[in-house]
Parts: C-alpha cells; sequence; structure tokens
C-alpha cells in the first residue's frame, strides 16, 4: 500500500445506512455527529421497514436520502425482504450499517454479508434483558444498574460482540419512563461513539469479542448522574 491510499483511506468517510421503524431519535443522534466533517462516518441512506416511522420526516428535513423497503408487501417471505433491503443498501454504496430501533429480525444470509459491518444498539446491558420491554423486566427484577449496548449484529437476536455499553443507576422511586429517558439519554451518546470507533477501524473481533485497538472493551462508562 502507498502513503498516498493509506491517507485516501484514512481521509475516506465511510458510507452508514441507518436503519430506523420507529421515532428515529438514535438516527437524530448519528446525524448530529456525522455533521462534524472530522467524524469518520458519512450518513448517506436512511432506510425504513414503516413507511409511517416517525423518523423519516427528521431524515427528509435533514436532507439525507430515503428509502422505505415495506415489510408488508412481502409477507411472510424474509428472505425476499431482506434481498429488497440489500438491493438499497447497494445501490447507496453502503459500507457500514446501523440498525437505530429497526425491529424486524434478519435473515442469516443477509446478516452474513455484513459480519461486523452492522451494529445494532438495544437498551439493556447485554447479556441481560434481550428482547422487548426491557426496562419493565429490569425494574420487576430489581436491578441496581440498567443501561444500554451497542453491539455488532449476529443471526441471534440481540447478541453479538460488545462494542459499547453505557451504565445508569436505577433510582427507588424509577418509573419504566424515567428510567428509559435516562437509558435513551445513554444510548445518544454510546452509539456515535462506539459508530466512530468502527468507522476508524479500531474494532476487531476475536473469539467472539470486541477489541479496540487491540485491547479488550473497556468497562462500560457510567452515566450515574
Ligand atoms: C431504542 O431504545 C433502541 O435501543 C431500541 O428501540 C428504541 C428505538 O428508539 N431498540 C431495540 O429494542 C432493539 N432490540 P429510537 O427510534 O428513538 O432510536
Amino acid at each position: 500500500m502507498t502513503a498516498r491510499s493509506t491517507l485516501a483511506e484514512a481521509l475516506h468517510r465511510k458510507r452508514v445506512a441507518v436503519l430506523i421503524s420507529g421515532r428515529g431519535s438514535n438516527m437524530a443522534a448519528l446525524l448530529e455527529a456525522a455533521r462534524d466533517p472530522a467524524f469518520s462516518a458519512e450518513i448517506v441512506l436512511i432506510a425504513s421497514n414503516r413507511p409511517d416511522a416517525g423518523g423519516l420526516v427528521t431524515a427528509r428535513d435533514a436532507g439525507i436520502a430515503l428509502e422505505v423497503v415495506d415489510h408488508t408487501k412481502f409477507g411472510k417471505d424474509r428472505a425476499a425482504f431482506d434481498a429488497a433491503l440489500q438491493a438499497v443498501l447497494e445501490k447507496h454504496r453502503i459500507e457500514l450499517v446501523c440498525l437505530a430501533g429497526f425491529m424486524r429480525l434478519l435473515t442469516e444470509g443477509f446478516v452474513a454479508q455484513w459480519q461486523e459491518r452492522m451494529l445494532n444498539i438495544h437498551p439493556a446491558l447485554l447479556p441481560a434483558f434481550k428482547g422487548l420491554d426491557t426496562h419493565r423486566r429490569a425494574l420487576e427484577a430489581g436491578a441496581k444498574t440498567h443501561g444500554a449496548t451497542v453491539h455488532f449484529v449476529v443471526p441471534e437476536m440481540d447478541a453479538g460482540p460488545i462494542i459499547m455499553q453505557g451504565a445508569v443507576a436505577v433510582q427507588d422511586d424509577d418509573t419504566e419512563a424515567t428510567l428509559s429517558a435516562r437509558v435513551l439519554a445513554v444510548e445518544h451518546r454510546i452509539y456515535p461513539l462506539a459508530l466512530k470507533l468502527v468507522a476508524e477501524g479500531r474494532v476487531r473481533v476475536a473469539d467472539g469479542r470486541c477489541l479496540i485497538d487491540g485491547k479488550p472493551v473497556p468497562e462500560s462508562p457510567a452515566f450515574f448522574a
């Protein structure tokens, strides 16, 4: 590799698609971070599986390319939906995918095509509380610490090598609403940080775990304020 190609690679901002199904607040946090020209990733596409996703309005206002791949048009054929999604990602020459409240299970074949190039954010400290209603379940379980996780996507839902976590203390008087609001604020901080690390090529997976700059993922930043 020549010095010139190394420099070109360093200056290249990775082309990112954010996939949403709903309100898109994590998408908005990623868009905000990527407005900085020094941020190593550029959000070039927002794709939704729902034509009525609230986040589409935010994305339209930001002037980003939008694509809707409506899952209801594909019936039970998950492979056909994923093929349509793949075609859209290829059309926009996407290099990294961020799932941000994208509530569709993806087929193994699709996930394999994006191995270590597709990130997800989950509102819990994985491997605790996979699936839905994480905040209610954390309260019911009496968890003292809760939070959010950014991880690479693997075929199993809400699993995959952890890139970054952020923790919050659960207060005695927390409700689902207060706890989810504090966790969401953490999500908005850690997702851009995790994407930056991946886009800069600083995250590697070895034996199912992420290494950042060759070292184990550091302890979760705690947002206990
Ligand atoms: C976020 O809390 C995200 O972590 C969660 O959906 C919400 C989407 O909010 N994702 C999952 O539960 C995936 N397992 P947003 O549309 O405002 O970003």
